[in-house]
């Protein structure tokens, strides 16, 4: 969705930009492209991933500065705390480049160890929280962040296992759910819990929801946050966040009077929620999911 976030970043020459969740640099380098002048932020907690944008954003070296963090801390960073943000962008989840490295273990693809840390950051790997969670925890994660159906039957069955067997590939996820199910699981099944874990290893809903309010204020007047969402949990809790900030008013209903800030800290910029074109999921299968919205600070 390349298009729309150039249209709503609307990039200014002179403009400091953060891309909280750089990847590949695909994004940050169509910021770069749209003006002369501006500078990006590129951060990403993995070091393989800004390790390919720095390949990327080679030629815009001068204009951009990388940082190996969560996007929750990067308004920690000096300059967007003192000089402020003129746009941010999280285009959230994994990148391909995770997806097809085996060897980091997103994938359910045969033989591929349970690990799914995106970077040195993440508490645990899959497999210990696996093999330490307990039943009740296992199961809100395969039910909240997978939105299985079976997700207490299929906690159950990874507790009963563990205690005998190892559990180390996706082999024994996959082996796990296909009990549960009583069949073989399909792409989609595999997919919802394969991400469940990931969410939880990478404590995806923390970071992001530390991360819009942190963002939010290092934002100068005018502003825009974009944010591309691939999971209804996440793209509920942007939906939530912006819909809060733009409204005028946050006291408790019962509250006769008024008594908050009065006034809004933004606008909604994507009455709707955007999401890609047939044409956009025919070139890119993985962005079926995307949704995006975006929100503008009061100038
Ligand atoms: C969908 S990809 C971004 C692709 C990128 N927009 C591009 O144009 O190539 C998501 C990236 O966000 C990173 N990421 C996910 N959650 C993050 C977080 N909380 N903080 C920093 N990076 C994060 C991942 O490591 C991954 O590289």
């Amino acid at each position: 969705m390349a298009r729309e976030v150039l249209d709503l970043l609307d990039p200014s020459e002179r403009g400091f930009y953060l891309d909280g969740t750089v990847g590949g640099g695909g994004h940050a380098r169509a910021i770069l492209d749209a003006c002369a002048d501006c500078r990006v932020l590129a951060v990403d907690r993995d070091p393989e991933a800004l390790a390919e944008a720095r390949e990327t954003l080679a030629p815009y070296r001068s204009r951009v500065r990388f940082l190996a963090e969560r996007f929750d801390r990067a308004p920690r960073d000096p300059e967007a705390r003192d000089r402020g943000l003129d746009g941010a962008l999280l285009d959230l989840g994994v990148s391909s480049h995770q997806l097809d490295a085996d060897e980091r273990g997103f994938t359910f693809r045969r033989g591929a160890p349970l690990d799914m840390r995106m970077g040195p950051g993440a508490k645990s790997d899959a497999r210990t929280l696996l093999v330490e969670a307990s039943e009740a925890e296992l199961a809100r994660i395969f039910r909240d962040y997978g939105e299985e159906p079976r997700a207490r039957r299929l906690a159950r069955e990874v507790v009963k296992r563990r205690s005998t067997e190892r559990l180390s590939t996706s082999d024994d996820l996959v082996a796990a759910l296909s009990v549960v199910l009583g069949r073989a699981p399909s792409v989609k099944e595999k997919a919802r819990i394969f991400q469940a874990l990931r969410i939880a290893v990478n404590e995806e809903m923390e970071a992001l929801e530390a991360g819009l309010p942190a963002i939010r204020d290092v934002m100068n007047g005018g502003a825009v946050l974009v944010v591309i969402a691939y999971h209804s949990l996440e793209d509920r809790a942007v939906k939530n966040a912006f819909r809060e900030w733009s409204r005028a008013c946050v006291c408790p209903v019962e509250s006769p009077v008024c008594t908050c800030r009065g006034e809004p800290l933004g606008e909604t910029l994507t009455r709707k929620v955007m999401r890609p074109s047939d044409e956009e999921v025919a070139r890119n299968p993985r962005a079926r999911s995307a949704r995006l919205r975006a929100w503008r600070r009061a100038a």
